[in-house]
């Protein structure tokens, strides 16, 4: 007997839910094979390929209805300015090296270098106790997520945020926290959805959420682009330290806040002993392609049974990560410097900038807008249309791409997030096309 069986409904249909714009429309379907392995049905449960691949999706078909339009993709949360030549060539120094006995080095602690651990700790969250063997150097915090939900297992209750950045829910699916998706609430069931608007200040009430073990927390907050204020925080931490929850809190997008928001949740007290932090260079340094994050796990949070969270983290990290590159960790220390500080800043700034001019084209057009402040993403509120046909609608006037808010959960219907990461020349050129095409 082949170690095939013969799936032929089974096969046709993943391929046709998964790889729509891949389609043989004359496929055969006596010809697909497939294994007798049956499909983790977590994954079965997950309702749509990930946002960002079917942003792709739709930008593909535009291009093919407009072969001549230039894009401006203004959508997914990606940099574009060039890495700092001080961080580059810390980098290229190190690799060069490596082909050199002296210079080689093999595999690093898993935990990550432990001067770029040291350096994190003392940047990052100076005066505020966190130690260098509580950082953990990563390949980015998007990787992190997916190992935190390794640790945490199937059968934490988890909360996030309304709308939220997708990696936490899908990621809460995949590990089987999640039940199934319901149509008619656009949520899936077992999972506490705080609903942040401009309603509530972007915070969710507390008075009417139900406790969880997690809760997954971003700020400043992608895709809204509130920033957390310091009393809301403390009604953050104070609830989780009420309910003995876990709140794996988001920064990474940290250095974009420019008002006295807490840059970290260790600024909170009693952080230490209910929250993790995850965070990364992606957006501080224009490191979306090196890969370089890192996760906190405090010496005093504590599991039910008193057990310190990070020993299990450090037991994740070694069996399922193996440390991050050394040529990334190379140029997160240049990162960390004093002038290469200076210079991803000056980064940053030209990102907010941005952001600056997209606030004042969106308002300038009569609509109501938020973030762009302490954050580089610019949330805009249409108010009765629905999220993807503003994305369409915008695309087919003004050949734009940007990010429907229904992607990030219902709560984010009738917004669209544009982000701010683009090239300001690019930015200057859809704020003109935006401009005559909605005055
Ligand atoms: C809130 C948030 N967290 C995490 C990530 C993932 O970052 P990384 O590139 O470090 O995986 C992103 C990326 O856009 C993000 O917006």
């Amino acid at each position: 007997m082949s170690i095939f069986s013969n799936c032929n409904f089974t096969s046709r249909t993943i391929l046709m839910q998964s790889r729509a714009s891949l389609k043989a429309p004359n496929e055969s379907l006596a010809t697909v094979r497939c294994t007798k392995v049956v499909r983790n049905v977590n994954l079965e449960k997950l309702r749509h390929n990930y946002l960002f691949p079917e942003i792709e999706a739709r930008e593909l078909e535009h291009k093919k209805k407009y072969p001549d339009a230039k894009i401006i993709k203004l959508g997914i949360g990606d940099t574009t300015e060039p890495i700092p030549d001080i961080i580059t060539s810390n980098m290229a120094e190190y690799a060069l090296a490596l082909s050199t006995r002296k210079g080689y080095k093999g595999y690093g602690a898993e935990q990550g270098n432990k001067a770029l651990r040291k350096a994190i700790a003392e940047s990052f969250y100076k005066d505020l106790g966190v130690k260098d063997a509580e950082v953990f150097v990563s390949d980015g915090s998007q990787c992190d997520i997916s190992r935190l939900q390794l640790l945490l297992g199937s059968s934490v209750s988890v909360a996030v945020q309304d709308p939220n950045f997708p990696a936490y829910m899908d990621s809460s699916v995949i590990i089987g926290q999640a039940g199934d998706f319901l149509d008619e609430t656009l949520k899936y069931k077992n999972i506490e959805y705080m609903t942040c608007g401009p309603q509530n200040n972007f915070f969710p009430d507390f008075s009417t959420t139900s406790r969880t073990d997690v809760i997954f927390f971003c700020s400043p907050n992608n895709p809204t682009g509130h920033a957390a204020s310091r009393e809301q925080l403390t009604q953050l931490v104070e609830f989780a330290l009420k309910n003995g929850s876990i709140i794996v809190y988001d920064s990474a997008y940290s250095v974009y806040i420019k008002d006295e928001s807490p840059k970290s949740i260790y600024e909170i007290p009693g952080a230490r002993e209910c929250a993790i932090e995850i965070s990364s260079f992606s957006k501080i340094a224009g490191f979306t392609g090196v890969r370089l994050g890192w996760t906190v796990v405090p010496d005093e949070l504590l599991y039910a049974n008193r057990v310190p969270v990070i020993n299990d983290y450090d037991r994740i990290v070694c069996t399922c990560f193996n440390g991050a590159s050394s040529i990334a960790q190379a140029g997160g220390l240049a990162c960390v410097s004093p002038d290469g500080f200076k210079a991803v800043m000056s980064v940053v700034d030209y990102y907010m900038e941005n952001a600056k001019i997209l606030v004042d084209t969106f308002t300038s057009l009569g609509l109501v807008v938020y973030g762009g402040v302490n954050a580089p993403y610019v949330w805009v509120h249409f108010p009765g249309s629905k999220s993807w046909d503003t994305f369409s609608e915008i695309l087919n006037k003004t050949h734009i791409i940007t990010m429907p808010g229904s992607g990030f959960g219902p709560g984010g219907e009738g917004y669209i997030r544009v982000t701010a990461f683009g090239q300001r020349e690019d930015i200057l050129e859809a704020c003109a096309r935006l401009r005559s095409a909605f005055q």
